[in-house]
């Protein structure tokens, strides 16, 4: 049976990758901060083919627990999906009144977090059949289009991070066969993206696994992708 492990999988997007791959008959791991009931609810007809572990991303002590409690249900991850992350309602302000030292927090989550949980589960993914590691992005990480994220220095600033990062990592992972992916998921009607977002969760987390599928074997193909098959400019 295929594996699948996706961090921020209490989230919006997270319920819904859990959710998809499920449904493709994967065995998935789920790991955020706290456990939600409803998700808990939603996935009872998985009937065992969904594990959640508690994780703080931003604790190397509870990555490294991760790491630890996957490798007594798995020898083998397939996919890697690092999709949790933090925004700051409040960050959107002009240079002159930006909070720097209260960004710290957001960095460990959203640029720190996924390289923390790569580096503890590679050797799993090393020995899985599909190597396929998925960094959730943004179009807030694009040097080119990121407009509507205009001042919101830290989460601009984190997902840029997340993008060099995967950069890094693919030229580094290339020749063990494994395949790094960066997904803008949308503007996604969940609890970050708030009520207005026109974007469904589901719709974004099928097209991120569809791409997922038809470009790990491509591993020359462009990395940066919307949701929805489009090449996001760097
Ligand atoms: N929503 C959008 O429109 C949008 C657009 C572009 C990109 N994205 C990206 O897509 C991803 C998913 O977003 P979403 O809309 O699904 O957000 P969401 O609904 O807020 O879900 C994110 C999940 O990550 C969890 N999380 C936060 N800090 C964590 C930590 N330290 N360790 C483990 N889990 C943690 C959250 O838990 P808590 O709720 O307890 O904090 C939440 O369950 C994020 O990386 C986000 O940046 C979202």
């Amino acid at each position: 049976m295929n594996t699948v492990l996706v961090t921020g999988a209490s989230g919006g997007l997270g319920i819904s990758l859990v959710r998809e791959y499920l449904s493709r008959g994967f065995k998935v791991f789920g790991a955020d901060v706290v456990r939600r009931p409803e998700t808990d609810s939603q996935l009872r007809e998985a009937g065992g083919r969904y594990v959640f572990f508690e994780t703080d991303v931003s604790n190397p002590e509870s990555v490294n627990r991760l790491a630890e409690l996957v490798s007594h249900e798995t020898d083998a991850l397939d996919i890697l999906i690092n999709a949790a992350g933090i925004i700051r309602p409040e960050s959107e302000f002009l240079l002159e009144d930006f909070d720097i030292e209260g960004s710290k927090k957001l960095f460990d989550v959203n640029a720190l977090g996924p390289l923390r949980v790569t580096k503890a589960l590679i050797g799993l993914l090393r020995r899985g059949s599909k190597k396929l590691l998925v960094n959730i992005s943004s179009e807030a990480g694009s040097m080119t289009s990121h407009a509507d994220y205009i001042n919101r220095y830290d989460y601009c600033m984190s997902k840029a991070a997340l993008n060099i990062q995967s950069v890094i990592l693919q030229r580094y992972l290339k020749p063990e066969g494994i395949r790094v992916l960066l997904f803008n998921p949308g503007w996604m009607h969940t609890p970050m993206g708030g009520p207005d977002a026109p974007v469904n969760p589901d719709d974004s987390a099928r097209g991120i696994a569809d791409l997922s599928e038809s470009l790990r074997s491509r591993p020359d193909s462009y990395m940066y992708w919307n949701y929805n098959g489009t090449e996001r400019p760097w």
